[in-house]
């Protein structure tokens, strides 16, 4: 159990190296963290233990998905024409294993330190950052171009890796084989995609796995997800524990399959005036568009602290982000408030915190005077913020009411969110006060050290 956590540990003082600036090479196996946060979650709420159901799930995946040094794919996946084609064998060898071992160890490398092992987002450096790293596991995305419940395209995943997400510590500043630092070259990325797939395909069936134990076996009674003793003695019986488990799998690598069908058309309209930038807009405010860019501005203004839009309740009514403070994304409400437990009850949250869970973070509503885009700050990609909302966080999708908050108003929006940016020495951001109060290092601090 976590032995890996312990290889690392142990490995970062063999080897001493530094955990913030090259992460951790190691060449001790390593293995799969158990997702132990989602299995006490059922064990809080049914009272039954699931000791038994971890270890079988563990089996189950092993069997699916190989280790981290040796990466298979599911049997089902080689035998569907479609899910065939969803991610490579070749890929998932390169950016597994050791980084010691040539051609070999890309995302231990250059991923490992802040998303984990097993991509739980538990990686050493994880409780360093602000927003923590993602965990890939429930299988939920933020930025990509497809709609909010669906997965995102391999490209949106090539794009978040390549330019990194602007204001987080991820940043596309990653060690070269050269020695130099900068973004990641191409085929390199293609290769993390798959095995960010491939983790999240993974984390995503465990969970659904634990999921089926709980709430359709009579675990008290002894009943199990699969019995690997049967495999020898009954056949019969392991070949149909084993096809519901098949079926999980792939169901699961058919949402990553759906998402082409899901992506999200979005028409720049042309008889707005839309800036690309916030340079962009500030020479358009001195040029003929520049009447009409201020009504659209001042349009946006009346729709984000008014009642229909409400972007104020939680941006606030400056765009500061200090309108709601208290809330918390999905991968901490997950494992609190869907249980009924409250995220600041720290004593309730012990035995989770305890079994992997990191300490609950509430989530910041965007500071608009910063002008810095996470999902990138291209027209398209802001409408599509606005449009579907941020998957995972309670940035919510606008709903649109016929002739008072129309189509044409949420271009107004964004021309209003765009101009609010202010030059970077005015602005007083949450994190520069607390470092300052605290005389702790900054993200962008940590984040150049981590990389
Ligand atoms: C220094 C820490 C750090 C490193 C190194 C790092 N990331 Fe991240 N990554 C983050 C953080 C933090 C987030 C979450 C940002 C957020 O929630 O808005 C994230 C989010 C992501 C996401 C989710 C994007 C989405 O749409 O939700 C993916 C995919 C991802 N990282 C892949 C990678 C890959 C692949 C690598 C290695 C090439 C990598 N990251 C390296 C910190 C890191
Ligand atoms: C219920 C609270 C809530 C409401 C209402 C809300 N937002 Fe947000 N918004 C958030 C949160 C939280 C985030 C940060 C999400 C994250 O961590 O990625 C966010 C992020 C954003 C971003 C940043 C996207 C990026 O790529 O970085 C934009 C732009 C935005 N909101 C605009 C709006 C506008 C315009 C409205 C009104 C139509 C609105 N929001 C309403 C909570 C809200």
């Amino acid at each position: 159990m976590n032995r890996s956590v312990l290889d690392l540990r142990f490995c970062s003082l063999l080897v001493g190296c530094s955990l913030l600036t090259i992460g951790c090479r190691s060449e001790l196996p390593v293995d799969f963290e158990e997702n132990l946060v989602h299995a006490k979650k059922w064990e809080l709420q049914s009272g039954a233990s699931m000791d038994q159901v971890v270890e079988d799930s563990q089996w189950a995946l092993d069997k699916l998905f190989g280790f981290p040094d040796e990466p298979k794919l599911p049997d089902s996946f080689g035998e569907d024409e479609d899910l065939k084609t969803l991610v490579s064998l070749e890929h998932l060898q390169a950016a597994s294993g050791s980084d010691l071992d040539e051609g070999r160890g890309l995302y231990r490398q250059h991923c490992g330190r802040c998303h984990g092992i097993s991509g739980n987002g538990r990686g050493e450096a994880a409780a360093l950052v602000e927003p923590y790293p993602r965990d890939f596991r429930p299988g939920i995305f933020k930025f990509k171009s497809t709609t909010r419940a669906s997965k995102p395209l391999k490209s949106d995943l090539t794009r978040t890796i390549k330019y990194g997400l602007a204001g987080t510590s991820m940043v596309p500043e990653y060690q070269l084989p050269d020695g130099k630092v900068g973004p990641l070259p191409d085929d390199v990325i293609e290769k993390l995609v798959d095995y960010v797939i491939y983790l999240s395909i993974r984390g995503e069936t465990e969970r659904a796995l634990l999921d089926e134990a709980a709430m359709e076996l009579d675990l008290e009674g002894g009943e199990r997800l699969i019995d690997p003793s049967l495999e020898t003695s009954d056949a019969e019986a392991f070949q149909e524990q084993w096809e519901l488990i098949e079926e999980v799998v792939a169901e699961i690598g058919g949402s990553w399959l759906d998402a082409e069908d899901e992506v999200v058309e979005i028409e720049i309209p042309a008889d707005l005036p839309v800036p690309a930038s916030h340079e962009e807009l500030v020479t358009m405010l001195a040029g003929d568009l520049g009447d009409a860019l201020r009504q659209s501005i001042e349009r946006g203004r009346e729709l984000f602290v008014g009642t229909i839009a409400s972007c104020s309740k939680c941006h606030g009514t400056s765009g500061r982000g200090d309108g709601q403070e208290a809330d918390y994304d999905d991968w901490t409400k997950d494992w609190t408030t869907r249980i009924g437990l409250k995220p600041d009850d720290e004593s309730a949250l012990i035995p989770l915190i305890a079994r992997g869970a990191l300490p609950p973070r509430t989530i910041k509503p965007r500071n608009f005077e910063q002008g810095v885009f996470r999902g990138g700050e291209r027209p398209q990609d802001l409408f599509h913020r606005l449009n579907q909302g941020i998957a995972g966080t309670p940035m919510p999708a606008v709903t649109l009411v016929p002739g008072q908050f129309e189509e044409a108003d949420v271009w107004h929006l964004l021309n209003f969110v765009r101009s609010l940016k202010q030059p970077e020495e005015t602005v007083v951001t949450p994190a520069a006060a607390t470092s300052a109060a605290t005389g702790s290092t900054d993200d962008q601090a940590i984040a150049t050290a981590t990389n």
